[in-house]
């Protein structure tokens, strides 16, 4: 899909918070850019949305942790991508990324597709949900999940014929197993209702209020992610360990890498063959002998001058 037909091109990272549940693993790294199995985890979302073909991408991130991500990230044009970054100074909501990105990054009347940066979601088919989310021109597209654990999440409420009908953020006793992935899409609305917004008894202006907002007017567009889908949060020791299970059990069955931007970079046709190949070379391991192999299996253009 041409990037000029889609209605949303611009996305915003949200890779902030303390990081308190993962102490003392994140006392002096950020959590997103911790490993997940071969590469940081802040990698898996910012693949999805380069897989949902957006290429501007507003980075943000707590202040002692912004130095890591330019690092790691740079100015995106090693990958055909655009990075911006932002700080949030303190973990105040997912909705407040909202707030930071129409600052700077976000003009009147855009759109945008915001990650979390914890998050990981991979499975077939998810490239034409993607496609689809960023197309549509009004409204919100957000993500369901079957979860053991709905308690912990944004969950949604479906009546008998499967519509939408509430959604609730942490609900005691949840009447559906349906979790919220950290993924959203919004038209131009969303800033403006970010900006209304009260902070919840946590202290945080609350994505799943914005998410209301666009459910009350009919407005929500919500895709089940079901069987053959993985999604996780990664928000938990075990769960990192789940994750990264994950990864390297696929990875090596399959010999095809997961959230690897690289390699969607040149899929995407945001690099070259030859770009993809000097990026290979900087990466003197198994790693960078994957991404060469994939210009190798595309192109033929192995062994060839970068
Ligand atoms: C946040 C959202 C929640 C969503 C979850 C996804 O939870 O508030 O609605 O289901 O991300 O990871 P938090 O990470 O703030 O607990």
């Amino acid at each position: 899909m041409a990037n000029h037909e889609a209605a949303i091109c611009k996305g915003i990272l949200l890779a902030g918070g303390s990081g308190s549940r993962m102490f003392p693993l994140t006392h002096a790294v950020s959590k997103q850019l911790l490993p997940v199995y071969d590469k940081p985890l802040v990698y898996y979302p910012l693949s999805v949305l380069m897989l949902a073909g957006i290429r501007q991408v507003l980075i943000i991130c707590a202040p002692e942790y912004q130095q890591a991500f330019r690092r790691l990230l740079g100015s995106g044009e090693h990958l055909g991508m655009q990075f911006h970054y932002a700080v949030q100074p303190r973990p105040e909501g997912i909705a407040q990324a909202l707030l930071i990105a129409r600052e700077k990054f976000l003009g009147p009347g855009e759109g945008v597709g915001l990650m979390l940066g914890d998050n990981l979601l991979y499975g077939h088919g998810l490239q034409r949900l993607l496609a689809q989310a960023v197309r549509r021109k009004q409204g919100a597209t957000i993500f369901c999940y079957p979860v053991k654990d709905p308690e912990r999440y944004g969950v949604v409420y479906f009546d008998s014929s499967g519509r939408p009908v509430q959604i609730v953020e942490k609900p005691s006793r949840p009447r559906s197993r349906y979790a919220v992935a950290g993924l959203y899409f919004y038209d131009e609305q969303a800033v403006r209702v970010a900006a209304q917004l009260s902070p919840s008894a946590r202290g945080e202006l609350e994505i799943t209020d914005v998410n209301r907002w666009y459910l009350e007017r009919g407005q929500l567009h919500v895709e089940m992610l079901g069987r053959g889908y993985a999604w996780m949060d990664t928000g938990t020791h075990e769960a990192m360990l789940q994750a990264a299970n994950f990864v390297a059990a696929i990875e090596q069955r399959q010999g095809l890498k997961i959230g690897c931007v690289e390699e969607v970079a040149f899929r995407k046709g945001f690099i070259s063959a030859q770009q993809l190949l000097s990026l290979a070379r900087q990466i003197p391991n198994p790693y960078g002998r994957y991404l060469e192999q994939v210009v190798e299996e595309e192109t033929g253009l192995r062994g060839q001058a970068a």
